[in-house]
């Protein structure tokens, strides 16, 4: 059996939007996903959060659900207007101590706190105030609700992820609209990524600076998917690499090099905003680890004009801007959310950022899938998903091997949960949801993973056996 270095960190991930509910509660102000989910047609049958898996109530039972499985870290988000419930000014207590009982919760079972500062759901009056991700002070504002976070939390919590995903944000909610803020445009996107870049560096240097002594790590998640070239022609293949630096090196370069892409500069002109000097300065080096989330490949090729009509643009990002052609390949097994099953894209995807930054801590803080799960006599028999983290673990294990410095790897997600746009059509749980009664019950995935987690191996079986057994 392969194992994982001893000190690998096997962790679960949710965030807040999609797991705990209680939106209007103890205070809590509405964010933008309030705002969005409830305008008709924006969700699959109009679900919105609002009640979600209500973990804000049940958060013990969920650990202890967690526990159960042996995981050793524990990735949420917080709720900026939980904590602050219009974005600034005033602070909610009540929503800083359901994040402290929720550390203390988790420190008490020995699982460290992953922290995510900001996982989408923005609070809506920085969006009407300060035209949210697109508005020039919102970098500050963030950066204050991270000094808070960091000054009353940190000295439990030493991981902290200043954004999830800001490709997500810039091009779903401000390029196609299918997210909040819901906005549609070409150049927004490049605006509102620019603003996300520097407030992630600003909260950085505050935590750098102002709470070293609490002697923590921070870094920012990007999410990239696996772009292999179509054929081996130097057009393709200079394809493929030009959609990953529009997918993952627009944010990673400026963090890890001091500015945005050549090739990005080179095609969008004006429409990319420029750092200055002092900015490029403060924002390269502020990443002390590669989070990554990573989910699905696609091939690319160069688009000769044609690529409307065959292509599949799955999270192809605005593709008039890059001149590439996405495809699938037709043997490739599909997920639910028609996402391919590419295990050795993962491998792939962290060669390629192992060398491109400089061999780089890396952890994957997200990779799951979304399968029609059933809830049969108390059991939820998910083969797929237990091939599916087989498959990508193994991948990872590999990619160890081979010199990459991965640290930990965090499955998304530990509970089925409202998956934005979707609703809850989709489940990306190791833990099953009814979502009328609440009650959690652990997949076969789950189950998997907690034998996985005891041999410190992918290569784990679970036997018939263990499948029936009650975790
Ligand atoms: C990620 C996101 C998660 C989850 C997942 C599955 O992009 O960070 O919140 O929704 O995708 O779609």
């Amino acid at each position: 059996m392969n194992t994982f270095p001893d000190d690998f960190i096997w962790g679960t991930a949710t965030s807040s939007y999609q797991i705990e509910g209680a939106a209007a509660i103890d205070g809590k102000g509405p964010s933008i996903w309030d705002a969005f989910s409830g305008i008709p047609g924006k969700t699959h049958r109009g679900e919105t959060g609002e009640i979600a898996c209500d973990h804000y109530h049940k958060f013990k039972e969920d650990i202890q659900l967690m526990k159960n499985m042996g995981v050793k870290a524990y990735r949420f988000s917080i709720a900026w207007a939980r904590i602050f419930p219009t974005g600034k000014g005033t602070v909610n207590e009540e929503g800083i101590q359901f994040y402290s009982d929720l550390i203390d919760e988790l420190i008490k079972v020995d699982i460290v706190p992953w922290v995510t500062l900001y996982h989408w759901d923005l609070p809506l009056a920085l969006q009407l105030e300060d035209d949210g991700w697109l508005g020039e002070t919102i970098s500050d504002h963030f950066a204050a609700y991270a000094d808070l976070c960091f000054e009353r939390f940190g000295d439990r919590v030493k991981n902290w992820i200043t954004l999830n995903e800001p490709w997500v944000v810039a091009i779903l909610g401000y390029g196609q609209g299918v997210f909040a803020p819901g906005r549609v445009s070409t150049s927004e996107p490049y605006l509102a990524g620019h603003q996300l870049i520097l407030a992630h560096a600003k909260a950085v240097h505050v935590y750098r600076e102002k709470y070293s002594h609490q002697k923590g790590q921070i870094g920012i998640t990007n999410n990239c998917d696996w772009r292999e070239p179509l054929t081996n022609s130097e057009q393709d293949k200079e394809a493929a690499e030009r959609a990953l630096q529009f997918f993952l090196a627009w944010f990673a370069d400026p963090i890890y090099k001091g500015d945005y892409p050549e090739v990005m500069k080179k095609r969008l002109g004006d429409r990319l905003p420029t750092f200055s000097a002092k900015e490029q300065k403060m924002i390269k080096g502020t990443s002390d680890f590669f989070g990554l989330n990573h989910y699905t490949t696609m091939y690319a090729a160069h688009d000769d004009g044609t690529a409307k009509e065959r292509s599949v643009y799955g999270n192809g990002g605005i593709s008039e801007d890059q001149d590439v052609d996405l495809s699938l390949d037709e043997n490739w097994k599909l997920t639910l959310m028609n996402w391919a099953v590419v295990p050795w894209g993962c491998k792939k995807m962290l060669e390629w950022i192992d060398q491109r930054y400089d061999h780089p801590d890396i952890y994957i803080t997200e990779n799951g899938c979304a399968y029609p799960d059933e809830l049969v006599d108390g059991k939820v028999d998910d083969q797929e998903r237990l091939d599916f983290y087989k498959g990508y673990l193994q991948a990872c294990q590999q990619a160890i091997e081979e010199g990459v410095k991965l640290k930990g790897y965090f499955a998304w997600s530990f509970m089925d949960n409202f998956e934005w746009a979707s609703g809850y059509d989709k489940r990306f749980g190791l833990h099953y949801v009814d979502f009328d009664t609440l009650v959690r019950t652990p997949k076969n995935s789950a189950l998997w993973l907690k034998e996985a987690i005891k041999n410190n191996s992918a290569d784990t079986i679970l036997e018939i056996s263990d499948k029936i057994k009650s975790i």
